[in-house]
């Protein structure tokens, strides 16, 4: 790692250490940020979202003309992401009526809306058809069945597509693997055929196209084309969603593909095999939050060990994702970039498998030291719990050298706000 300049790609744009190794987002200085909002925090170059935002926005709109991008607003479900988004005409793609709520209460138009899920509630389905989203993503007969019946009323007939799971298995962990024949969503391909015929003839529901999501943190751009490849033998559409899933650089030796060679591909596996008269939704989420967000944490206390045990202030209330995923993350010591202690980074939780970072080289380590993780914008916030009665961090928003809280931190009385007995 340079001891000065901008960072890999894994840190949010405009990172950099200054001349004297301090480390810079979006042009504020890490301890500065530390010393005013606390540790641990969540801390987001604005900048970065925008221009991830704009990136895809662009190479869609230079590949196909009646194309819209829809943030997965489950990877960072907060208000100021989602306005941010709204403000670059971006859609979202919701799983829950909560996300529906927060969504809206951005300011995203309800028409690019799309509600997904595999067990949606009559309560969610019914929300969806009062705020009239543009479009519901058919996960089953049953969500069919009583699709038919909510829906009809004054709003008219509902639009929908059919979720379709291709048999296409991406090269990802199995938790975030959804397109193998025994997932859990969405229609097969062989009961897909059924439920379109079952949605022409439903009377409330108009049946616009199909939807496919293969999986999240894909680092191959051929699984999306062969699940493309497969969706086309249902037939013509005039409505395509493609999913999300494009995966993202945790540690510099990760290579995924950018976001153009992404759009690049996935427009031209749909021209090839969909038409070019259609129009296409895409659904990021990690593509479009991950690299934008740093966690910082206070370094609380340092033990010899097989490796050098460095304990900080968070832990997997903040980042549950090397626990569900075993997903590998980078670290440094904020003013002392690079450094050759072998540590394992671990949190404060009760548990031996509270570990953030199993293996990583430090520089000499101490109680008091400030410590950053790139890459945690995408289900970070999203994840973060209570356990321990730890209280989630705040994120805060950099841009131009300004800081602002954007998600407060939560208090020792939130945690017991929901109590009533
Ligand atoms: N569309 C649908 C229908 C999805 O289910 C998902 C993610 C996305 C789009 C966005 O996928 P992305 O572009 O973010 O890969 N908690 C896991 C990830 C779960 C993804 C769930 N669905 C993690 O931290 O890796």
């Amino acid at each position: 790692m340079a001891a000065t300049g901008t960072l890999s790609r894994v840190w949010p744009l405009g990172s950099r250490l200054d001349e004297s190794g301090n480390l810079e987002l979006g042009g504020c200085d890490a301890r500065e940020l530390a010393r005013e909002f606390g540790t641990p925090a969540y801390i987001v170059a604005e900048d970065d979202l925008r221009a991830r935002a704009r990136a895809f926005a662009q190479a869609l709109a230079e590949r196909h003309a009646d194309a819209t991008v829809l943030f997965a607003t489950k990877a960072f479900p907060c208000t100021a992401v989602l306005e941010l988004f709204a403000g670059e005409g971006i859609g979202a793609d919701v799983a829950s009526g909560g996300e529906l709520h927060m969504a809206l209460a951005a300011g995203i138009s309800p028409e690019r809306i799309v509600l997904h899920g595999n067990a949606k509630s009559a309560a969610e389905l019914e929300y969806a058809l009062r705020e009239r989203v543009g479009l519901i993503a058919l996960d089953g007969f049953d969500e069919l069945e009583s699709l038919t019946r909510l829906a009809g009323g004054e709003q008219g007939a509902q639009r929908v597509l059919v979720r379709v799971t291709p048999d296409v298995r991406g090269d990802t962990h199995p938790a975030i693997s959804t397109g193998q024949a025994e997932s859990k969503f969405g229609f097969s391909l062989a009961s897909a055929a059924e439920a379109i015929v079952r949605v022409q003839e439903s009377p409330t529901l108009e049946l616009v196209g199909l939807h496919v999501h293969i999986g999240s943190q894909l680092s191959e751009l051929d699984p999306f084309r062969r699940a493309t490849e497969a969706i086309a033998q249902l037939g013509e559409f005039a409505v395509y969603d493609l999913g999300g899933g494009l995966g993202v650089a945790y540690t510099s030796a990760q290579q995924p593909p950018t976001i153009e060679q992404y759009v690049d591909a996935t427009v031209a596996a749909a021209h090839d095999f969909l038409g070019e008269r259609i129009r296409l939704l895409l659904e990021p989420g990690r593509a479009l939050v991950a690299n934008s967000c740093v966690t910082l944490y206070g370094v609380e206390t340092v033990k010899p060990g097989p490796l050098t045990w460095v304990a900080v202030d968070g832990g997997m209330s903040d980042n549950l994702r090397p626990m569900l995923y075993g997903a590998p993350y980078e670290a440094e010591i904020v003013g002392r970039f690079g450094g050759a202690t072998p540590c394992r980074v671990v949190g404060k939780h009760c548990e031996s498998g509270d570990v953030l970072i199993s293996d990583v080289a430090l520089d000499e380590p101490r109680a008091g030291d400030l410590l950053v993780t790139p890459a945690t914008g995408a289900y970070g916030h999203a994840l973060a719990n209570n356990y321990n009665g730890i209280p989630r961090p705040p994120v805060i928003f950099c841009k131009d050298g300004d800081a602002r809280v954007v998600v407060r931190r939560e208090t020792y009385d939130d945690l017991g706000a929901r109590d009533v007995g």
